[in-house]
């Protein structure tokens, strides 16, 4: 079974080469089963319309529902230039030969070659599918759906970026959630990824927080709790703030009003006082260990926890100095002004320095970018940020521009929509820990409502946990980044419908037909397998869907959308699904068995590393 397929070598026996590196570079026949089809097709439809290699390989499409084929073409798009033509009858005439037996056009391993409308449908004859994936899947197991599209291709995935001893919110959850999934896609599919978090841990509110703690701090509960003591400290001394401002205290220049205060402690620890930044790096220490607890929850481990405090001061000096050479900057009543209107209407003007010389969240954000580059040379860097950010972010990327880095057009801002009523059960602010435990005590709940199988189950607080997540993961990521979405409790962790509990459902599911399928499951790996006992449609049905996963990755590349993977894997847990009334492991004989084991397992095998990537953790019983 594990006997992997050589289908560039079967290609090469169709005499199917093309000589164009370009495509040489773009395609995998050996991982991936739909690359030979768009060789094979390409080759034919080329040679029977005289249309260059290269336009009709761009120009194929997958296909998002069974009926509709397995790849596609639009006539249009590759007639460019032709005139006379009309696609609406060429296809016809085209079609008809590439599915003929008997023309020298005719492409082998094909179910059916249909015109439609201005399209030509490719299907894919299910035998050959079968007999090439399966093993294919079985071979490449964990690795199945990578390819190398890069080689030693470096890039820095910057996402989740909360701000120290402030809530850490839903726009922080969805970049964490899309992040991670960014990180593991990259990963997978060749590129050297530095995952970075880039910390809110600069700026005047330090200030307010140390003497926010003198008055209110306790040693004690910051080791224990870091994160939840540090928003309390900060609630309360800005409660101060404003009191005092309300009932008229003090004045605002008062030297002994708390913000006054607060605004000469971050001086201090501005011009690098070490007592003054003692405090303030423990603070940050604490919160970052609290942090990578949580994150792991979400497999989550990041290379490098860096921020805003981390942006070497020359780096921003050197980023203000070349605005001044570049004569980008004008002064406005002693402020410093950055006109980007002439580069973009829409971007506007914006403050560069702060009129005490301390710097601001842009100019570090510049003067970050630029010392990244320096570290790491980087051939791509995307910034996964909420979409209330798009400004700032295309005025950082423009000044960066502006400045004649060559490299800036290597940025990339992955945007997103807003979460809707998240709050915790109690209704409190909500910290990521308390979302997930909420979740994870709904989760065990559900879980205990059926005994039986709850007592089946190792872990089954473990389980609760894995699940729960899931359920936050695949709320967030199975719309468009861009839309909004309302959190809701009920059908998040609901086993029916398009949920995360669901996909784990599915997955414990294959696992037990595996478990329950004993020696012969064992024996598998080492097994011949007769693949024509698979003729059924829904066999076929399921083996073009598990064919199509390194496709699917390959278009979630292109839009960064976790989307894609999401909607591939509800397909595929439908598709299995449909398969479980007529295709049974259980009382067959044992060719068959086998051969039915053999295609469930590839579909786990699948589902288990589209979820992997999307960030969960499948479990094996739930
Ligand atoms: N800490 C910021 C916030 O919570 C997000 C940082 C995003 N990243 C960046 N490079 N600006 O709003």
């Amino acid at each position: 079974l594990q006997q992997q397929p050589d289908l560039v070598q079967q290609l090469k026996n169709l005499n199917i080469e093309s000589d164009s590196e370009k495509i040489k570079s773009l395609t995998f026949p050996n991982e991936n089963v739909v690359d030979f089809y768009r060789n094979l097709i390409t080759d034919k439809l080329s040679k029977v319309s005289g249309i260059d290699y290269n336009v009709i390989y761009d120009a194929l499409e997958t296909v998002n529902s069974l009926e509709k084929g397995d790849l596609s073409i639009p006539i249009p798009r590759i007639l460019r230039g032709k005139k006379g033509l009309n696609p609406r009858e060429i296809n016809h005439e085209w079609a008809a030969k590439l599915g003929d037996k008997d023309s020298e056009f005719f492409i082998p391993h094909i179910k059916s070659v249909k015109a439609a409308e201005i399209f030509i449908a490719f299907y894919f004859d299910t035998e050959f599918l079968i007999k090439n994936t399966i093993p294919l899947v079985a071979s490449k197991k964990e690795n199945y759906g990578s390819l190398k599209l890069v080689e030693g291709k470096k890039i820095i995935i910057e996402f989740s970026s909360p701000n120290i001893a402030k809530p850490f919110h839903a726009g922080h959850l969805r970049s964490t959630i899309i992040g991670g999934f960014l990180t593991n896609l990259y990963r997978f599919m060749g590129w050297d990824v530095t995952s970075m978090n880039y910390l809110g841990d600069w700026g005047k509110q330090f200030g307010l927080l140390a003497v926010g703690f003198e008055k209110y701090g306790s040693e004690e509960t910051l080791s224990a709790d870091p994160i939840n003591h540090l928003f309390e400290v900060y609630v309360k001394v800005n409660a101060d703030v404003t009191k005092e401002k309300e009932e008229g205290i003090f004045t605002d220049d008062d030297p002994n009003s708390t913000n006054n205060q607060a605004r000469l402690y971050f001086k201090r620890m501005a011009d690098g006082d070490e007592s003054a930044l003692k405090i303030w790096a423990r603070f940050r220490e604490f919160s970052i260990e609290k942090y990578i607890e949580t994150y792991a929850r979400l497999n989550i481990n990041y290379d490098v926890y860096s921020g805003e405090s981390q942006v070497p001061q020359e780096k921003i000096d050197q980023a203000l100095k070349l605005m001044h050479e570049k004569d980008l900057i004008h002064e406005d009543k002693g402020a410093k002004l950055i006109d980007l209107t002439k580069f973009n209407k829409k971007l506007g003007k914006t403050l560069v320095t702060k009129s005490d010389g301390t710097s601001l969240y842009l100019t570090r954000d510049v003067g970050a970018a630029i010392d990244r580059y320096e570290t790491y040379k980087f051939d791509k860097m995307i910034y996964v940020i909420a979409m209330q950010q798009d400004l700032h972010t295309a005025q950082f990327f423009e000044i960066l521009k502006q400045l004649g880095f060559e490299w800036a057009n290597r940025l990339e801002h992955v945007n997103f929509g807003m979460v809707q009523g998240m709050s915790t059960r109690k209704g409190t602010v909500v910290f990521l820990d308390n979302i997930l435990n909420d979740t994870k005590d709904k989760m065990h709940e559900v879980m205990q409502k059926n005994e039986a199988k709850y007592k089946q189950i190792d872990e089954p607080e473990k389980v609760a946990d894995l699940v729960g997540v899931s359920a936050v993961m695949i709320q967030d990521m199975q719309a468009k980044r861009i839309n909004n979405y309302e959190f809701k409790w009920e059908r998040m962790l609901s086993f029916e419908g398009d949920t995360g509990p669901y996909l784990q459902y599915a997955h414990s599911r294959l696992k037990s037909v595996e478990r329950n399928a004993g020696s012969l499951f064992e024996d598998l790996a080492t097994s011949e397998v007769d693949f024509s006992l698979l003729s059924e449609e829904c066999a076929g049905n399921l083996i073009r869907v598990i064919s199509q996963f390194p496709d699917v990755l390959r278009v979630a590349m292109k839009n960064h959308e976790p989307s894609t993977i999401c909607t591939y894997l509800f397909r595929l847990s439908h598709q299995v699904s449909s398969c479980y009334d007529i295709l049974w492991v259980a009382g067959q004989e044992k060719e068959v068995a086998i051969a039915r084991l053999a295609l469930y397992s590839s579909a786990r095998q699948t589902l288990y590393n589209g979820m992997k990537i999307l960030g969960l953790t499948p479990v094996d019983r739930m």
